[in-house]
């Protein structure tokens, strides 16, 4: 029992005995007002006139008072009216908490005559108060392996009020653990429970924040509220679980050790140690074990040993992960090595031949190879080349396999090796090269015959040449190679079968030197044309020809001979001058020949002596010897003449010859008439004609028809006049004609012998042994 509510029975038990003591004074039925709680100040409650009976008069008169049992003054009593007022705003729950009712007990007094009336004032409840936890927020901590059914008994809440205004219910916020049990206590109060409907699961939900509300019974209903802080404690019911069931990745064969491979990650829902988690690998290889590393914190995977994907491609690692607990989860790692082109194709030469005969069929086999790359994909893909400027071609064959065959036939002689680059490039990224060099040389068949290095050789020598002289070279080369390129160099049969070849020159069979075998005579021979061979020692051999033209060149090595007048005969010819010339009178006329050509044969005539100076003159060109003045008779009647003919040599040659003059008196004797051939030419001048054209030498054969011509006349003319005293030696005519032509072949050549015969009357000559067939003597 409260303090206040003992010290109200304290009054009412006062009061009690204050009412037995006059009980003959009290009315038996109390009167009953109510109120209800907090009710304005001057608040009408009853009217005492009415319950009494009394006139407002008596009861004023009667000196009425309204006393309490507490003596506090609740009402007042209105004089006038006889209304009871409320004196002070009531409130129930401070006068009788929880009491119910709640009943003020108080009298109203008539002093004179004392009389007293018993009252009652109920006080009524109204809902002026919420319903109040005491803590606004409780903690609750529950494990998660709490099983369901179990309740958690919480504190009740507190309403002042009373009957329906204190708690009546309470309610929770909806959620899928709890639901409320509301209880009766023994005291008849209402306190609600926590009943677990469904297993906590601390991993999903650590913690849930309920609100509780106490709800009393008001009309509207008032409410109040607890925050019910619900933790859920760990227990290791959970295993470690890894983000993916596989992991996979992509290592570069190429990376480095200690980088990174992958980092796993595995999560434990359990709190503490129990969801702490380190990382392990599970029954792998050693394999596997040499080649990463795991750290058992982070979860990192890192390279331990260098990757080679040519030797492993993928590997397949367990890993797990560990609670404090021991509690584990597994996953996998799948590592997939990739290629990097990291490998450099290969070249096998499986056969090379070489060397390989020039002239060889095309499509030759000249080498045999195979390609490889030991990187995968593109990386292992390759392409193979050789130069394009060359004569052969890449043939790709069985599988990796490829030829190199020759396209077209080679020529050793234009091209005796090749340098051949093989080069093969894989496609991968950066592409990688390997070049492989072979030399492939061309052997030598003979298909070149020696060439020379001209068609035809001039070759010039003087004649009257030592015997093996020097006189030139011919050369040939051959562009073959070895045996088949040694030249050897002969003298070919003359085409001319009579020219003894054999005995003039000689070659040199290794170095085509050529030699003159003997003294070389111009007058005799002033050309010849030798064809020279050049051979190989190939098998078979090849050859070529040239021409040699040898030109002899002249020496003057032939003095100035005298044709007339002749000299060693024993009657000379002795030329007849009329007294009776004038100045200038053609004598007569030297005629000389000189075996040599040229200058060497170019002649000039000069008078040596005289038997009387001043009286003939020499023509030096042309040898006319004529009279220089007129003649008189004290001029001697014979006269020696001597006359000096050189040639044009070096040094030069001369020969002399003497005329012998006999002055007749008179005129001369009419000539002879003149041989039908070439009389026009004569009538003009026909001794400086044919000498013009003989000293020309235009051709020998003028030159001897001229020549012949010349000396029958003179002799003639001389021979009439001495009586046929002209003496011819009978004989060959020195030195030997042969003709040049301008082209400087070698054309005809021929010779002739002339004799001039005296003696006879009738002057004849003739030819002898006419050596060009085709011409008619003459
Ligand atoms: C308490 O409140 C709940 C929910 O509002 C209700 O279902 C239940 O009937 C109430 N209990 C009483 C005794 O009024
Ligand atoms: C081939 O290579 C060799 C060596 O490098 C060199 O001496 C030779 O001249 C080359 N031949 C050709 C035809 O390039
Ligand atoms: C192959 O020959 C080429 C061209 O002569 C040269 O550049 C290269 O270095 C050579 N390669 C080898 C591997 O000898």
């Amino acid at each position: 029992m409260e303090p206040g509510e003992k010290h109200s029975q304290q009054i009412r038990q006062v009061l009690l005995f204050f009412v037995f003591l006059g009980g003959s004074l009290v009315c038996s039925e109390p009167w009953r007002y109510s109120v209800a709680e907090e009710l304005e100040i001057g608040s009408f409650i009853a009217n005492v006139v009415k319950d009494s009976g009394l006139s407002v008069e008596d009861l004023v008169a009667r000196g009425v008072r309204v006393i309490f049992d507490d003596y506090k003054p609740y009402l007042q009593l209105d004089q006038q009216s006889g209304n009871l007022l409320l004196n002070e705003q009531l409130d129930r729950e401070a006068l009788c908490h929880l009491t119910e009712p709640c009943i003020l007990h108080f009298q109203v007094l008539l002093e004179n005559p004392l009389q007293f009336f018993r009252a009652e004032l109920w006080v009524k409840d109204i809902n002026d108060h919420i319903p109040t936890f005491l803590d606004k927020h409780i903690l609750l901590k529950i494990s998660e392996s709490t099983a369901p059914g179990t309740s958690f008994q919480m504190d009740s809440a507190q309403d002042l009020d009373v009957g329906k205004n204190g708690v009546q219910n309470y309610t929770l916020s909806p959620n899928p653990y709890f639901r409320l049990k509301v209880q009766d206590s023994d005291d008849g109060r209402k306190y609600p429970e926590l009943l677990l409907d469904q297993s906590l699961d601390r991993e999903k939900e650590p913690e849930l924040k309920l609100k509780l509300t106490a709800l009393d019974g008001g009309s509207p209903p008032r409410s109040g509220t607890t925050l019910v802080h619900i933790l859920v404690l760990d227990i290791n019911d959970n295993a470690p679980e890894f983000e993916r069931p596989v992991y996979e990745v992509q290592v570069p064969e190429n990376s480095p050790v200690d980088s990174l491979v992958v980092r796993v990650s595995a999560t434990d829902l359990d709190a503490g140690i129990y969801g702490e988690v380190s990382y392990s690998f599970s029954h792998v290889s050693t394999d596997i074990r040499k080649t990463f590393e795991i750290h058992p914190i982070s979860g990192e995977i890192h390279l331990k040993a260098l990757l080679d994907f040519e030797l492993i491609q993928s590997y397949t690692i367990n890993i797990q992960a560990t609670d404090g607990g021991s509690l584990s989860g597994k996953s996998a790692i799948l590592v997939q090595v990739v290629d990097v082109n990291d490998n450099p194709p290969e070249i096998l030469m499986t056969s090379l031949t070489s060397p390989i005969p020039e002239n060889s069929s095309p499509e030759m086999v000249v080498a045999v190879f195979s390609l490889r790359d030991q990187d995968a994909g593109n990386n292992g893909r390759m392409v193979c080349s050789i130069q394009d400027d060359l004569p052969f071609l890449l043939r790709p064959t069985f599988k990796n396999f490829y030829t190199l065959v020759t396209n077209g036939a080679l020529d050793r002689e234009s091209q005796a090796e090749y340098n051949i680059t093989i080069t093969v490039s894989d496609l991968g990224t950066p592409r990688l090269k390997t070049q492989h060099n072979i030399t492939v040389t061309v052997s030598d068949v003979n298909d070149n015959a020696p060439a020379f290095s001209q068609t035809t050789y001039t070759l010039r020598v003087r004649e009257n040449n030592s015997p093996a002289l020097h006189i030139g070279t011919v050369s040939a080369t051959d562009r073959d190679a070895g045996a088949n390129a040694q030249v050897t160099y002969s003298l070919l049969r003359p085409r001319d079968p009579h020219l003894p070849l054999a005995s003039l020159v000689s070659i040199n069979a290794d170095n085509g030197q050529l030699f003159a075998l003997r003294s070389l005579d111009y007058e005799a021979l002033q050309a010849f044309e030798v064809r020279v061979g050049a051979a190989d020692r190939g098998s078979p051999a090849l050859s070529s020809q040239a021409l040699v033209r040898v030109l002899v060149l002249d020496d003057n090595d032939n003095a100035p001979f005298v044709l007339y007048p002749l000299q060693n005969g024993s009657a000379p010819c002795t030329e007849l001058v009329p007294r009776a010339a004038e100045a200038g009178y053609l004598v007569t006329k030297v005629v000389a020949v000189d075996g040599d050509s040229g200058q060497n044969a170019w002649l000039s005539f000069q008078l040596l002596k005289a038997t009387e100076p001043g009286l003939f003159g020499v023509w030096a060109h042309n040898g006319e010897v004529r009279t220089a003045r007129l003649l008189s008779e004290r001029d001697a009647v014979r006269h020696r003449l001597l006359v000096l003919v050189k040639d044009n040599g070096e040094p030069p040659l001369s020969a002399s010859v003497t005329l012998h003059v006999l002055l007749v008196d008179g005129f001369s004797q009419p000539y002879l008439p003149l041989p039908d051939v070439a009389a026009a030419e004569a009538r003009a001048d026909p001794l400086t004609v044919y000498l013009v054209i003989a000293l020309a030498s235009v051709s020998s054969l003028f030159l001897c028809s001229a020549l012949a011509f010349v000396a029958v006349r003179l002799c003639r003319r001389s021979g009439a006049a001495s009586g046929g005293g002209c003496a011819v030696p009978e004989g060959h005519f020195p030195g030997h004609l042969v003709d040049v032509s301008g082209a400087g072949t070698l054309s005809q050549s021929y010779q002739y012998e002339v004799c001039l015969t005296g003696g006879s009357g009738t002057s004849e000559f003739k030819f002898l042994k006419p050596a060009f067939p085709n011409l008619p003597p003459q």
